[in-house]
C-alpha cells in the first residue's frame, strides 16, 4: 500500500467531506490553485479541472499559468514537464505512484549507454520521459507535435527516437527519415489488435476507426485517422461521420461524448466487457488518481514534485527547443 493509500484509508475513517465537488473547489480558492488534468483521467476530475488536455496542451497550460499552485491530474512525467516549465510554482498531484510504462521502462544509466552506442545521433525525446532522460536529449516531442519536431531537424542528422518504439516506427514512416528506436512501449495501447479493429469495423459499416500513435502497426495500417488525443477529439466534432471506433485510452470517450452527443463512440478494446469494468483500453496509473486524493493533495499540498535546480535547467533546454519549434 503506497503512502498515499494509508493516508487516504486513515483520512476516510476520520470521513471525507459530504460534498467532495465543493470541498475541492474551496481548496482550490484558498490555495490559488488551478487543476490542470489529462483526458484519460476519470471523468469526475475533468469535469473539475480548470484546464483538460493532451501533453502538450497541458504542458503550455502549466507554462502560462499565473496561479500558485498547480494541481496536476495526470501521471508523473506530466506533472514533472509542469514543475520544468514553472520551477517557482508549486505542482502537486493527486497520487504519486501514477508513472507510465514509457517513463518507466526508460532507466537513466541505460539511455546514456544507448546514447553512447550511436555516438552522433541528435536525440529526440517523446514527452512520456523523466526529466533524467529529458536532460539527455536534445529535443521534447509529444504526439501532437513530433512530426513537426523531427523534420525541424536536418536531413542528413541520424536520429535517435525513444522511448516509445511504436510511435517512432510512425514517424519514421511519415517523415522519411531513419531513426534508431528505444524498444518502449505503452501498455495500453499495445494492447489493440488487428483482429479487434477488423472485427468491430466490419460489424459498423460506416465507421471509422481512430487511434493514437501509440499502437502498434497492424492496427494503425486500418485506421482512417491517427493523431494526438486532442487531434483524435478535434477530428470527430468535425468529422460527419456518426461512429468512430477508438483505438486509445477510455478516458477520452468522455469528452467526445460530451462534445458530440449524437455521435457513437465504441472502445477498439480487444475484451470489451462493459466500458466500466473492462481493464483493457484503461491506463491504471492514471486512474491512480482519485477525486478523494484530489482533496488530499489540495488540503495537505502533497506529494509535491520537487526537483534540483540543475535537473530542472538541463531538461528546459530540449523542451524550449520544441516550444520554439510550435
Ligand atoms: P497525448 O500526448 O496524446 O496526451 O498522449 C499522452 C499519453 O500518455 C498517451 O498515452
Ligand atoms: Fe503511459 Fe500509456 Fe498510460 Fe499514456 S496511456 S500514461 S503512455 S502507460
Amino acid at each position: 500500500m503506497s503512502a498515499n493509500d494509508t493516508l487516504l484509508q486513515k483520512t476516510t475513517e476520520e470521513s471525507l467531506p459530504e460534498d467532495l465537488f465543493a470541498a475541492i473547489e474551496k481548496l482550490k480558492r484558498e490555495r490559488e490553485a488551478v487543476i490542470l488534468a489529462h483526458y484519460y483521467q476519470d471523468a469526475d476530475i475533468q469535469d473539475l479541472a480548470d484546464t483538460i488536455g493532451d501533453s502538450l496542451v497541458l504542458a503550455r497550460a502549466a507554462q502560462k499559468s499565473s496561479a500558485k499552485v498547480i494541481v496536476f491530474c495526470g501521471v508523473h512525467f506530466m506533472a514533472e514537464t509542469a514543475k520544468i516549465l514553472s520551477p517557482d510554482k508549486k505542482v502537486i498531484l493527486p497520487d504519486v505512484n501514477a508513472g507510465c510504462s514509457l517513463a518507466q521502462g526508460c532507466p537513466k544509466e541505460e539511455f546514456v549507454k544507448f546514447k553512447a552506442e550511436h555516438k552522433g545521433h541528435v536525440v529526440v525525446s517523446y514527452i512520456n520521459t523523466t526529466a533524467a532522460i529529458k536532460a539527455l536529449s536534445d529535443y521534447v516531442c509529444t504526439s501532437g507535435n513530433a512530426k513537426a519536431v523531427i523534420e525541424a531537424i536536418p536531413k542528413e542528422q541520424p536520429i535517435i527516437f525513444g522511448p516509445d518504439k511504436n510511435l517512432g516506427r510512425y514517424l519514421s514512416e511519415q517523415t522519411g527519415r531513419k531513426m534508431v528506436l528505444w524498444p518502449g512501449t505503452c501498455v495500453v495501447h499495445e494492447t489493440f489488435n488487428e483482429r479487434r479493429v477488423l472485427e468491430l469495423l466490419e460489424q459498423n459499416p460506416g465507421a471509422e476507426l481512430i487511434a493514437h500513435p501509440e499502437c502498434e502497426e497492424p492496427v494503425l495500417r486500418h485506421a482512417h485517422y491517427i493523431g494526438s488525443t486532442k487531434a483524435m477529439l478535434d477530428y470527430t466534432q468535425k468529422s460527419p461521420v456518426q461512429t468512430f471506433i477508438v483505438a486509445t485510452e477510455i478516458g477520452i470517450l468522455h469528452q467526445m461524448r460530451k462534445a458530440s452527443p449524437s455521435k457513437n463512440f465504441i472502445v477498439a478494446a480487444p475484451a470489451t466487457l462493459t466500458e466500466a469494468s473492462c481493464g483493457c483500453s484503461t491506463c491504471e496509473y492514471m486512474k491512480l488518481n482519485t477525486l478523494e486524493k484530489l482533496y488530499l493533495c489540495l488540503r495537505d499540498m502533497r506529494p509535491e514534485i520537487e526537483l534540483a535546480p540543475e535537473l530542472i535547467a538541463a531538461a528546459q533546454k530540449p523542451i524550449k527547443r520544441m516550444v520554439a519549434i510550435g
